[in-house]
């Protein structure tokens, strides 16, 4: 019986245009499509724990709107536990997508109900002060404002859950929420911005294992690394060594995960589709590294189909296949 995993975060109406290419700034270009589809970090991510078949809850915000039922439309679908979704007054997150024919895209979020995510919600949900917290594996992100993601850490030391962490946007938070992070999951532009904020900033072209060393001498106790087309980097400290829980810092085991080759579609919610199916893995009980090639896999296989969460596998066979 896998453990749970919780994720605290955001959830959009995803408003997506395919276009032959991105358009310059000043510049109008005719489109080839347009749909409105369930996204939003915090959501994608517990889509895709769900389907990486985790019990998996989501906790965030949507507005009192039209958009709200569609946000959520596809974790209802997948039986992901949203009674403590909050329905606030003004309207659900959106993002306005654009995807170019190489499945290349960019992204504006106007973060509407996801800003309401405020650290008193979350201890609220959280049970309360002197409550049960968060157990099991939770999961956070960068698209609801930092005070819910530093309590949300700290409910998971309450409850004894494993925190997983893709700060994507990176925003300001807390060292100690920073620290927390088993693993904290990063690109490489992400990664430098985290290190910058924890007071150790590294050189433009640092590769991704300098990186990856000097956030566990900073005091992380694991890190993924993703390097997209080139997989990714797992770091991790030894757990008997260092079991002294986050803040402990040393030399981490360094292992290259290979990606997947896929041709690429659309890649919108790919990391999302990542972080949750890494953390429905170490739910299971995977290593890192095993939990890892899944996501990898997991990940690719949604980068072969337009959307975000309408592009995650349905079946695990398919992941299995690649
Ligand atoms: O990471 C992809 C997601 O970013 C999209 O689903 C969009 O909603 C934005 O939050
Ligand atoms: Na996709």
């Amino acid at each position: 019986q896998p453990a749970r995993v919780t994720v605290v975060g955001s959830s959009n109406a995803d408003l997506a245009v395919t276009m032959p290419r991105l358009p310059g700034p000043g510049e109008t270009l005719l489109a080839h499509s347009f749909t409105v589809s369930p996204g939003g970090k915090g959501a994608n991510q517990a889509l895709a724990a769900a389907l990486a078949g985790a019990p998996t809850e989501f906790i965030g915000a949507v507005g009192r709107d039209a958009n709200a039922e569609e946000a959520l439309r596809l974790l209802r679908e997948a039986g992901v536990e949203l009674g403590r979704v909050r329905t606030v007054d003004g309207p659900t997150g959106v993002a306005l997508i654009s995807i170019d024919d190489r499945g290349e895209n960019s992204i504006a979020v106007v973060p509407g109900a996801n800003g309401t995510v405020t650290a008193d919600f979350v201890r609220e949900v959280g049970g309360g002060d002197g409550a049960a917290g968060l157990g099991g594996v939770v999961v956070l992100q960068g698209e609801i404002p930092a005070e819910a993601v530093e309590e949300a850490v700290r409910q998971a030391a309450v409850g004894g859950a494993r925190v997983v962490l893709n700060l994507a946007p990176v925003i300001e938070l807390a060292r100690e929420a920073v620290l927390a992070a088993d693993p904290l999951v990063a690109n490489e532009h992400e990664a430098a911005l985290v290190l910058e904020m924890l007071g150790a900033p590294v050189a433009a072209d640092a590769d991704a294992e300098t990186m990856a060393r000097e956030l566990c001498a900073r005091g992380l106790r694991s890190v993924v690394i993703t390097l997209g087309a080139a997989g990714s980097l797992v770091a991790e400290l030894d757990r008997i060594e260092h079991d002294g829980g986050p803040g402990q810092s040393g030399e981490p085991t360094l292992t290259r995960v290979e990606a997947v080759r896929v041709s690429a579609v659309d890649t919108t919610g790919a990391g999302d589709a990542y972080t949750g199916a890494l953390a429905a893995r170490l739910a299971h009980g995977d290593s890192l590294v095993e939990a890892a090639g899944f996501a990898a896999r997991f990940s690719a296989a949604s980068v072969t189909r337009p959307g975000a969460q309408a592009s995650y596998p349905r079946s695990l066979d398919e992941v299995d296949a690649l």
